[in-house]
């Protein structure tokens, strides 16, 4: 196994990262006169730029040390940020297993980096067969994994996951958006036995903070330093780590609206397994249900006219529309509106 720092860009490894006015000053309080900020109002101020109070939280929340915690303007920057790190452009190639979460190509082009696109086998799990012919290819520098995936549901199966950590030596990205809506085991214990093991969380899914843009990473600190070397000098708002700190201190409500939502879900497959213009369920370990239709362009069109909006995954998954469980009133009204286009198709 490469040291992490053997897999990085060279360019990255030798730039020097922005330092702020409160990085050389070094946490010390006082009269501020060093940011050039306004000494007026509420917000004034510069954020913290590595957001201790807040990863103090998670710390304590997910037992992982606060030296293992970044985070991010949402996941889908951290995605990013590994790919830059890592990824030389024109050059270095990234691996994920299709379908799945449609950033991972986004940050590849982007970025300028090749994609080995692996397609799930038909129950939706890594064909780890498929994968050997790669995994030894020196400019292979990053795996994605998504499991819970999206827009598929379901988790991969641990046995594979384990295969592509024991055999492959670059970075394993582990995206666990959806990892609170299931009883499987999240790898985040795993990062102390791997060290190019990252796992990606988000608070825009069972925390409920969408709106507020943080997602985590959790690692070694060899690789937090280098997401924290390229990562923009305040790149969570003071607003935004205050709002995380608050809906990471609300942890009952947390656990009431997931139990609603697991439980509208149990509710929503049960009143859509009773639709004849439903061809199949599949099973989920997430927020949402991946559901195949007949006539599925005038379901996704007619359901639009009636103001309610799901996706349309049939160009990836045959037939299907991706539908996220919402509230008890939400759910009550697709399905009334699902009854009625039942009996007329
Ligand atoms: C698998 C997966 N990862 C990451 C994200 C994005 O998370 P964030 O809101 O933290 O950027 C999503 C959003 O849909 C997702 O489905």
């Amino acid at each position: 196994m490469k040291n992490i720092n053997q897999l990085a860009r060279s360019n990255v490894l030798n730039m020097h990262p922005y330092s702020s006015a409160r990085d050389e000053s070094g946490g010390i309080q006082g009269i501020f006169l060093d940011a050039n900020e306004n000494p007026f109002g509420n917000n004034n101020r510069y954020p913290d730029p590595y957001q201790r109070e807040l990863k103090q939280k998670l710390s304590e929340l997910k037992n992982v040390d606060a030296e293992k915690i970044f985070v991010g303007n949402g996941s889908d920057e951290i995605i990013d940020h590994i790919y830059r790190v890592f990824c030389n452009p024109g050059k270095d190639k990234v691996m994920f297993f299709s379908p799945t979460f449609g950033m991972y190509q986004v940050a590849a082009e982007l970025n300028d980096v090749e994609v080995i696109d692996i397609p799930l086998t038909s129950d939706f799990q890594i064909n780890t067969e498929e994968i050997k012919k790669y995994i030894t290819d020196e400019n292979l520098k990053v795996i994605v994994i998504c499991t819970p995936n999206n827009p598929t549901g379901n988790v991969m199966n641990p046995k594979d996951i384990d295969y592509i950590l024991d055999n492959f030596n670059g970075i394993v990205a582990v995206d666990e958006a959806y990892i609170e809506f299931t009883d499987q085991r999240s790898y985040i214990d795993k990062i102390n036995r791997y060290p190019h093991l990252v796992i990606f969380q988000t608070l825009s899914k069972a925390w409920g903070i969408a709106g507020v843009r943080i997602g985590m990473a959790y690692a070694n600190p060899e690789i937090i330093q280098l997401l924290n070397k390229v990562k923009h000098p305040y790149n969570i708002s003071a607003l935004n780590q205050k709002a995380a700190i608050e809906a990471l201190n609300q942890d009952s409500e947390f656990e009431k609206r997931k139990s609603i939502i697991l439980e509208e879900k149990k509710k929503l497959r049960s009143a859509l397994e009773k639709l004849s213009i439903v061809t199949k369920i599949y099973p989920s370990d997430t927020n949402f249900l991946l559901v195949e239709f007949s006539h599925v362009d005038q379901v996704f069109t007619q359901l639009i006219q009636k103001g309610i909006i799901v996706r349309d995954q049939s160009s990836k998954i045959k037939d299907s529309l991706r539908i996220t469980v919402g509230t008890p009133e939400e759910n009550l009204t697709l399905i009334n509106s699902l009854q009625t286009l039942n009996d007329t198709l």
